[in-house]
């Protein structure tokens, strides 16, 4: 939990500082699209339609959100891409390929994944060159991070030799429980210095500025959930070199 609040709190505090960033919503329940205001149409290309029509390239689903801020939508059609990809040959690297018209726009391209690992996953991990992997602090969060982390390692061995796990980003943090600092400890014993510096807390902020369709870096530049996600653009921007 925490897939598209990271995505678009990170991708906002990219932005703002000047590192042009593209966000694509891959999961169908287009939760990234409508937490960013944008209503997806019959007539709005989203990523299914880059992914399945040969005649809509990706730069014509892109829509800006604010400056060095740009979004290509998802909506329940994408539901279908995991089967319809199914029969085609390399059916894991189509989103690498209809991304590649892209190359050298952005400094960074964050994608937002579905919860489950399904056919988009491994497209998403196929075309990637880093994970975050946000968690929840509550002991049941913790016990799929190995199976993720076994994922990436298998997509790289096997399919993208360029991907590795950023971080562990634990998330929904509340101060003062006991028990989300046993899971941050725990977690940081499993995970050693996987584990990012940088926690986000929980805070009702998040919510609220979903229903405001804004990034809570933008809606409350001033709050403490702000700040540890412009915290955690700066330590990206140290481990990455922009896509050049
Ligand atoms: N740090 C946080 N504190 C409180 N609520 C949060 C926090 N992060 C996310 N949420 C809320 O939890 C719900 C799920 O988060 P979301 O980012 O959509 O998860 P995912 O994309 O992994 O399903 C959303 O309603 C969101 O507003
Ligand atoms: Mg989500």
């Amino acid at each position: 939990m925490g897939k598209t609040t990271t995505t678009t709190n990170l991708g906002v505090a990219l932005a703002q500082m000047q590192k042009k960033t593209l966000l694509i919503d891959l999961d169908p329940q287009g939760a990234l699209s409508a937490g960013l205001g944008i209503k997806v149409t019959n007539e709005t290309n989203t990523i299914y339609e880059v992914m399945m029509d040969e005649e809509i390239p990706a730069n014509q689903a892109i829509h800006p959100i604010q400056a060095y801020l740009d979004v290509i939508p998802a909506d329940n059609d994408l539901a279908a891409a995991a089967i319809e990809l199914m029969p085609e040959l390399r059916r894991e690297y189509v989103l690498r390929n209809v991304l590649g018209i892209l190359n050298g726009w952005y400094d960074y391209i964050l994608i937002d994944c579905p919860p489950s690992l399904n056919l988009l996953t491994v497209n998403a991990l196929c075309v990637s060159t880093g994970v975050i992997i946000p968690v929840q602090c509550e002991f049941f969060a913790i016990r799929v991070v190995n199976q993720l982390i076994d994922s990436i390692e298998r997509t790289r061995d096997r399919m993208n030799p360029k991907l590795r796990l950023l971080g562990i980003l634990p998330t929904m943090y509340s101060t003062g429980t006991i028990h989300s600092r046993e899971v941050l400890e725990e977690m940081k014993s499993i995970y050693g210095d996987k584990v990012f510096d940088t926690i986000i807390h929980k805070s009702i902020r998040f919510a609220e500025a979903t229903v405001a369709n804004k990034a809570i870096t933008d809606y409350a530049s001033k709050h403490k959930g702000a700040e540890a996600y412009e915290q955690l653009a700066q330590i990206v921007l140290d481990m990455t070199e922009p896509s050049a």
